[in-house]
């Protein structure tokens, strides 16, 4: 492909790559519009999935309030866990099976999200509950067929939930974070309100910033498409499908977006500005790494969030320990950009300058270094931990870290150079203090 070197064919590498675009409308003050969206698909009456915290703000009032003006039956489930487990999934389940609605509306960040796709399949496709789960851990069985229509409206800003067919959580008796993936669980619409931003305390402004731009970076600096052993037929080609041109614009404007805004989105006193372009960036990236995949940096993060102790992050519920996933991304990712530096400077280059960081002089040898300084400068401005020994991990965790990323394959496998354990184990070692 002559677009960029970097898509140069490869022996049995695939030859195309292909572009799927979720549904979405983005405004401020969209939200309000939710009725009319759900009567177009046929919704009379509809579960909607909040936790508590969101429960009591404006974006809930307004969808409610929305829905019920189109005529829409309402019944609300506000008990989503924050960082859900699959406790909190088949809550979410045994409340959309009493229920019989014929509509699912989410209203608040990641773990409403995702919770209500869960429940929407469980509900509507019953089966044991890790059939749908990813393997190795479950069996990863295919959603058997369209599951009812869902309008997911973020209140956060990191994690793309609205764009993608993934609903992540906590398998509690295994310590490990997991999923269901597949594109029928992807919502039918997604509505992106940056009013609904408004309330965001902004710690958690900062770990979404950050999931934000490892999306966008992780795409970026994936193993090109053209390199990934081709579908044995064109309908096999998997949504992680590597590096391509079409991730690579939606992600080097996000990137931009995050290094222009985030910091001033933590601190200034009036972040209201920063709202539109931070949600218009995770949008971007939602786009890019769902066609793209994202690859070591949350590899990693799936065993620093599984194995926690006794971290409580400042700004989330305190109900139970966890690593929030923005916070658990970024603390990887420094060391990851030294280590995957040489495989493509001229991508870690480019995230650099689209983050901010003076590039002048730098050299392609400097790649991986400067992405990793300008990072970590943004980390200790926006008060994100530092490394993993911010939280509460030291070297006696290593071994069982690297065991828990080391079965990530599909996501290993993405990266531009893929680490052996012995790397691997590095790489956590690296990340555990960065100043
Ligand atoms: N499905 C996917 O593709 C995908 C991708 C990445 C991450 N995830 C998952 O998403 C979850 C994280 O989601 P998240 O970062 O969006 O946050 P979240 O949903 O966990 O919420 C974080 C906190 O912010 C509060 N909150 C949310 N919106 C608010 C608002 N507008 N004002 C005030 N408080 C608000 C919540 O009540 C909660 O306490 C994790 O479980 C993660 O694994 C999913
Ligand atoms: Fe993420």
């Amino acid at each position: 492909m002559t677009l960029d070197p970097y898509f140069e064919p490869s022996e049995g590498g695939d030859i195309a790559f292909s572009v799927e675009a979720p549904k979405i409308k983005f405004g401020p003050g969209s939200l309000a519009e939710i009725g009319d969206d759900a009567k177009a698909l046929g919704m009379t009456r509809v579960a909607l999935y909040t936790d508590p915290t969101v429960a009591k703000l404006n974006p809930v009032a307004v969808a409610e309030g929305s829905l019920k003006a189109a005529g829409i039956d309402v019944a609300i489930f506000d008990e989503t866990e924050v960082e859900p487990t699959d406790r909190s999934f088949k809550a979410g389940t045994a409340f959309a099976e009493e229920g019989k609605f014929d509509g699912f509306v989410s209203v608040g960040g990641g773990s409403v999200m995702d919770t209500c796709k869960a429940s929407n399949l469980y509900a509507t496709y019953p089966d044991d509950f890790l059939a749908y789960v990813n393997a190795p851990i479950g069996e990863a069985k295919p959603v058997p067929g369209p599951l009812k229509p869902h309008i997911a409206c973020p209140t956060t800003f990191g994690t793309a939930s609205e764009c993608t067919g993934i609903a992540v959580f906590d398998l509690l008796e295994m310590e490990a974070k997991t999923g269901i993936a597949h594109a029928r669980l992807r919502p039918n619409l997604g509505i992106l309100d940056p009013t609904a931003l408004a309330t965001l305390p902004r710690s958690i402004v900062a770990a979404n910033g950050f999931d934000v731009f490892s999306h966008a970076v992780e795409s970026l600096t994936a193993r090109p498409f053209s390199h990934r052993p081709a579908p044995e037929n064109s309908t096999l080609r998997p949504l992680g499908q590597g590096a391509n041109p079409y991730s690579d614009l939606a992600c080097t404007e996000a990137i931009r977006l995050i290094g222009a805004n985030l910091i001033g989105a933590v601190n200034d006193d009036d972040n209201t500005k920063a709202h539109e372009p931070l949600m218009f960036a995770g949008m971007l990236a939602g786009i890019g790494f769902g066609n793209a995949g994202c690859h070591l940096p949350h590899g990693m993060s799936y065993a620093v969030a599984g194995l926690v102790r006794g971290y409580n992050a400042p700004g989330w519920p305190s109900n139970h320990p966890m690593v929030p996933h923005g916070i658990s991304v970024i603390v990887n990712a420094p060391a990851v950009f030294r280590f995957t530096g040489p495989a493509c400077p001229e991508r870690h280059l480019k995230a650099a300058e689209a983050m901010g960081a003076d590039i002048s002089g730098a050299g392609l040898e400097d790649a991986g270094n400067v992405l990793a300084d300008r990072v970590i400068d943004m980390m200790r401005q926006t008060g994100i931990p530092n490394g993993l020994s911010g939280v509460g991990y030291d070297e006696n965790d290593l071994d069982a870290l690297t065991d828990r990323a080391f079965i990530q394959k599909r996501l290993l496998v993405n990266s531009a150079l893929e680490p052996d354990r012995e790397q691997l184990k590095d790489l956590f070692r690296d990340s555990l203090s960065y100043w």
